[in-house]
Order: structure tokens, then C-alpha cells, then sequence
């Protein structure tokens, strides 16, 4: 969809006129947590203007990048209200993962980065979701410094919209279908939510692993395009006419399918009844991969408090008497749990892209002064696969420089960078002591602030250096 189609959100804020719009950017301010992501639109969060990083203030192993690609998740908006798990220190930008051009490397970095390198930005070394001192420097901006460690090169030909979605997604997916739902080539898994970004990163996974898949949807629409990108079978599960919300049943459409088997694997980023109807159309001893609930996404109270009663129910009469294995997916909280998970994932995922094998589907892209308008159409639903946000218009003018295949530039990180993954055992902040807290983790802060401190990082704590 064209977003010149989406209203102009009415509380948009325009840069001061005194600000030379040559010189300068924009970032998204997220100033205190909400009560659910859209108030937050309205009441919390601001577009403000954002002054070129200051190179004299750039440490030797951090990178300016000029950020072109920032793609909104399901997970940004959760986190305006604290209603994630993992919770950010307001202020913030956010935005967890971006691609952009390197626009300035310190004295260090300038060994394995060069201007002009076309990167992706690991959301677990810098932005919202990652746990050390750039947690503060979501993609939502025009700029962004961050440790030379947080970048990969562009890989292949994706463009930087598909690379700024490439990571959380498709590392979601293959968490959930290789390292926990141990997917087979030959077997049959059901994927719900498959128009959403990790549904269909877990299409063309368990396409790549020789799995059968069926895809599961609301809208034929979305669900055209999910059999276009490599669907085996689609399920339309959306109300029939003249029904408003919730979904049809749709155990009897999957028997057929499966030859009355029912399913080896369930990929599930939907939740509530749609998790109930899938325990009946399962195989027996069949793995059914929680992967979320955008069905039920406020499980937690607004503004980052807890305690709201779960809204997601199992049968364990289904569980125990189908022989079933029910298995949480946190792909993050696994990756920090356990360090080993995550360079395997990352380096298939990485090659993948490369070897041209995975292409991420982006249906909307947005100005980023029409964040709002970004925001609410991931929301809504309104998206298959990628949302992103484009930088400042001063950008566009120059955006079909940027996205010139740039095999060159690309090359040139690509020959000097490792693709090993950046170390998650460094920092600390309040999210992670949250997640780690709830799950009787010990964080090393002392050991990780010292290799913060000796890799030329800024400090982490309540101050926050805002570029
Ligand atoms: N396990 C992990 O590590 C991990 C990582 C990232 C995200 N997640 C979680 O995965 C879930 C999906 O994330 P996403 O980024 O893919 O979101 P998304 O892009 O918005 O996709 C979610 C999809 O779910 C479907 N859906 C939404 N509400 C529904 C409802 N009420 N009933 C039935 N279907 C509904 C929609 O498809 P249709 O409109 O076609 O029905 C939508 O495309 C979220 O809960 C997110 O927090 C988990």
C-alpha cells in the first residue's frame, strides 16, 4: 500500500523553522510509558528535531550511521506502553532494528567499516531491545552512533528496507522451528499469524527446511500474497459474513488437508482462541511452538506495570491425552540465557540472505514524520511482512543513490567484517534485570561494565547521551 494513502496524523510535530533542514534530522521521543501503544500516539510520544552526531564526541570503536530503513514491529509498539517484557528507560527512541549507510567511524572501527558501507544494525548490541549502553538509539531517528560490534554488512542484494526487518524476524523464526520445534523436511507445520512478520519469516523457513506448510489468516487478501511467498495451503480463519470478530473454526479444514493426521508442528504468534482450535488438528505428539499473542497482546497492565491476568489458557486434558510437547519460544531471552544459541541462527540467517534464499516481504513503507500513521497500520494489521520508516526528507532526495545495489560498498565490510555475532553478554540494563529477574538469571554486571569500559562504550546507567 502507498503511504501517501494514510492520513497525515493530526499531532505531528513539525522542526522549529529556525532549524536549516540541511543540517539537520529527526528523531521519535518515546517521554514515558503509556497505557496501551496507540494512547501513547496521542499522548507520550513526539517527533522531534535531531542535530548531525558530533564526531568530536565519537569514541574510536563507535560508527555514525545514517539511518534509511527503520522497520516498526509489533514489539516497538508494545514497548511504548510497557507492556513487553523486556521494559525501556524513557527516554528513548524507539525502533529495534535499522539499516542505514555508515556515515562516520571512529579511529578503531575504521579498520573493519568504511563510509558509505551499507549496514544493518543487530538489535541486540544497540536500540530498545539490547541490554547495554545504546539501548536508548532506536532506528525511529535520522542518525544513530552505535559500536562498530553492532553492525552487519547488508547481506546480498536485499534493499535496505529488507534488511532493516531481516533479523528479528527471521531469527524468530528459526529459534521456533529449528532450535525448539526441531522442524523436519517431510513434516507438516501450521503457521498462524503468516501475514504478520514473524508468520511469514516462518513460511519461508520451514519452506527452506522441506516442510509442508499451512498458513493460517484472517483476510484472502493477505493470505493471496502468503501463497504467492511459498505457502503450501492457506486457511482463511477470518469471521464469516455478517460475523464480527473472533475466528472460524478451522480444525476440520486442516484434517483435510493432512489426510485426517493433523499437523507435526504449530508456529503460534496468535494466541488465545486460535491456540485452543490448533490443539485439535494436531498429530499426536505433535510440538506446538508459542511464539506470541497478537490476539491478546495486552496481557500486561499499561505503563509498565505487571500483574494483569494472563489471558492466554491451555487445556491440559488436549496436552497430556494428544502426548503433546508445548514449548515457549522467547528468542531473545533464550539467546541471553544461553549464548550458544544464538551464532549458529545468526550465521545461517545472514547466509540465507546472501545466498538470495530469503527476500523479506515489505507491504508498507513510511516517511518518518508519519511514524503515528506507521504505527497504527502495524496495529491494526493493516501489513504483510515489513513495515518501515524512511528517514528525512532531505534523505529521500537521495534514496535512489542509497539503494543502488552497491555491490562495492557492500563488499567492503563484507571481506572485513566477521559474521560472528556480537557478544549479549555485555551491559546491563532495567529490561534485562526484569527479564532476568523473572527467570532467576544473574546478570555480571561488574565483568560487563569493565569490557564496556575497555571497548571504548559510553556508560550505561540512568544517563542518557542523546545525538
Ligand atoms: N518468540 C519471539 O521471540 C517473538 C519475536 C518477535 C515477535 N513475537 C511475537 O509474535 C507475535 C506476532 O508478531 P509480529 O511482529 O509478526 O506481528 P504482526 O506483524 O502484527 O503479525 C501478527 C499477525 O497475527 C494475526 N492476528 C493479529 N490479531 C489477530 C487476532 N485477533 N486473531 C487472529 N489473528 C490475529 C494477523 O494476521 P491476519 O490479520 O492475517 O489474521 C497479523 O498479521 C507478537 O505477539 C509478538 O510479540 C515473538
Amino acid at each position: 500500500m502507498d503511504a501517501a494513502k494514510v492520513p497525515s496524523a493530526p499531532h505531528r510535530k513539525e522542526p522549529p523553522e529556525t532549524m536549516s533542514t540541511a543540517e539537520t534530522g529527526h528523531r521519535v521521543v518515546v517521554r514515558e510509558l503509556s497505557e496501551t501503544p496507540l494512547a501513547g500516539l496521542d499522548t507520550s510520544i513526539d517527533l522531534v528535531p535531531m542535530a548531525p552526531p558530533d564526531r568530536a564526541e565519537v569514541g574510536p570503536r563507535e560508527v555514525v550511521v545514517a539511518i534509511r530503513s527503520a522497520a516498526v514491529g509489533w514489539v516497538d509498539l508494545l514497548m511504548t506502553s510497557g507492556q513487553y517484557q523486556h521494559l525501556p528507560t524513557p527516554p528513548y527512541t524507539p525502533g529495534l532494528e535499522y539499516a542505514g549507510v555508515v556515515e562516520y567511524a571512529g579511529s578503531e572501527a575504521a579498520d573493519t567499516v568504511r563510509v558509505g558501507d551499507r549496514v544493518l544494525v543487530d538489535g541486540f548490541t544497540a536500540g530498545p531491545r539490547s541490554v547495554g549502553a545504546y539501548r536508548a538509539q532506536g532506528g525511529f531517528a535520522s542518525w544513530a552512533v552505535v559500536p562498530v560490534e553492532a553492525l552487519h554488512a547488508v547481506p546480498g542484494t536485499l534493499t535496505l528496507d529488507q534488511a532493516s526487518i531481516l533479523l528479528g524476524s527471521y531469527e524468530t523464526a528459526y529459534h521456533c522451528l529449528v532450535a525448539r520445534g526441531r522442524l523436519r523436511a517431510g513434516e507438516t507445520v501450521l503457521v498462524h499469524g503468516a501475514s504478520g512478520s514473524v508468520g511469514l519469516a516462518a513460511v519461508h523457513v520451514a519452506k527452506l527446511l522441506g516442510a509442508t506448510v499451512i498458513a493460517t489468516g484472517r483476510s484472502a487478501a493477505k493470505l493471496a500474497v502468503v501463497k504467492a511467498e511459498g505457502a503450501d495451503h492457506v486457511v482463511d480463519i477470518g469471521p464469516r459474513e455478517g460475523e464480527t470478530g473472533g475466528v472460524r473454526r478451522f480444525r476440520d479444514e486442516v484434517k483435510a488437508v493432512t489426510d485426517g493426521r493433523g499437523v507435526d508442528v504449530v508456529y503460534d504468534g496468535v494466541g488465545g482462541e486460535v491456540s485452543l482450535e490448533s490443539l485439535r488438528c494436531v498429530a499426536f505428539g505433535a510440538r506446538i511452538l508459542v511464539v506470541g499473542w497478537a490476539s491478546t497482546p495486552l496481557v500486561a497492565k499499561g505503563r509498565g506495570e505487571r500483574g494483569a491476568p494472563n489471558a492466554n489458557q491451555l487445556p491440559t486434558n488436549l496436552v497430556m491425552m494428544k502426548g503433546l510437547d508445548v514449548l515457549g519460544c522467547p528468542t531473545v531471552i533464550s539467546s541471553l540465557m544461553d549464548p550458544t544459541l544464538r551464532p549458529p541462527r545468526l550465521a545461517q540467517v545472514l547466509a540465507w540472505a546472501a545466498e538470495g534464499k530469503i527476500a523479506p516481504h515489505v507491504s508498507h513503507t513510511f516517511a518518518l514524520a508519519d511514524f503515528r500513521a506507521a504505527m497504527r497500520a502495524k496495529w491494526a494489521g493493516d501489513v504483510i511482512g515489513g513495515c518501515v520508516l524512511h528517514g528525512t526528507e532531505r534523505d529521500d532526495a537521495h534514496r535512489r543513490q542509497r539503494e543502488e545495489p552497491a555491490a562495492s560498498a557492500a563488499r567492503s565490510i563484507g571481506d572485513r567484517q566477521r559474521l560472528d555475532p556480537p557478544s549479549t553478554t555485555r551491559g546491563s540494563s532495567a529490561g534485562f534485570a526484569r527479564d532476568a529477574g523473572e527467570l532467576g538469571v544473574r546478570w555480571p554486571r561488574a565483568a560487563s561494565m569493565k569490557a564496556l569500559a575497555s571497548s571504548g562504550e559510553r556508560s550505561s546507567g540512568s544517563k542518557t547521551t542523546w545525538r
